[in-house]
């Protein structure tokens, strides 16, 4: 048995005071049940979450997964959907999502049991660029391009500048293929960005995460990173 603010320091999430406080504000689970005691113990049996992410004590494990459209970025789905954890191989780890990509987005989404790293990648200050692209609807204007460029306002807030290029055009079927470069992670950013310009999405895939790409993979295949990739990433939101 161990000291349940140990045992989320020893995980890497925080340092022994922050774990305290997190305890405190009652953002840590045990067992799913919010526990906001300082003094408890925990086996290696019990279930430790901190906002929802289970606390690592296994061996890590970190994947990189094409994610298809019509799969739920989740361990589980109340409908029973497909979710992207059905993809991985026999493990023992229980392993999770690193945010999210829409049920209707393929593309790429790393996986791990590994809570500190996955905070660490998810941490609005740490800016990794994340590459989309989008066939939408209409041909935007070179001016309604630069709107994306500079931010746009949405309902939650003004987006930060965007990287963006539109790759190609159809005039018979009135679309266009648009790439667009972020590094921030609102629900549905993409969408509500191309459709506050008026051009809805009709297709979306996330296409790079980082220096992390699609390259070698088909829809629905999960590999697993190389540590040399794991550091990199680790450096890469530590940096930025
Ligand atoms: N932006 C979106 O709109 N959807 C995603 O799945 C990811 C980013």
């Amino acid at each position: 048995m161990e000291r349940l603010q140990k045992v989320i320091a020893h995980a890497g999430f925080a340092s022994r005071r922050k774990a305290e406080q997190l305890i405190i504000e009652g953002q840590v689970k045990v067992n799913g049940k919010v526990v906001k005691e300082l003094g408890i113990k925990v086996s290696s049996s019990d279930r430790v979450e901190v906002n929802g992410i289970p606390v690592e004590r296994e061996e890590p494990v970190y994947y990189l997964f094409y994610k298809p459209r019509g799969v739920i970025s989740s361990v589980k789905d109340d409908k029973d959907r497909k979710v992207v954890t059905d993809f991985l191989p026999d493990i023992k780890q229980r392993v999770y999502p690193v945010g999210r990509l829409d049920y209707d987005t393929s593309g790429l989404i790393l996986l791990t049991n590994d809570g500190e790293f996955a905070n660490l990648l998810m941490h609005p200050k740490n800016e990794i660029d994340k590459s989309y692209v989008a066939k939408v609807k209409g041909i935007p204007s070179r001016e309604k391009i630069r709107s994306l460029e500079r931010g746009i306002m949405l309902d939650d807030g003004k987006t930060s500048p965007a990287k963006v290029k539109v790759l190609s055009i159809d005039k018979k079927k009135q679309t266009a293929i648009v790439e667009l470069i972020i590094h921030e992670g609102r629900n549905r950013q993409v969408r509500r960005m191309l459709e506050a310009i008026g051009h809805p999405v009709l297709k979306l895939k996330r296409e790079q995460y980082g220096f992390l790409t699609l390259k070698g993979l088909s829809v629905g295949d999960m590999r697993e990173l190389t540590p040399h990739e794991v550091k990199q990433l680790r450096t890469l939101a530590e940096k930025s």
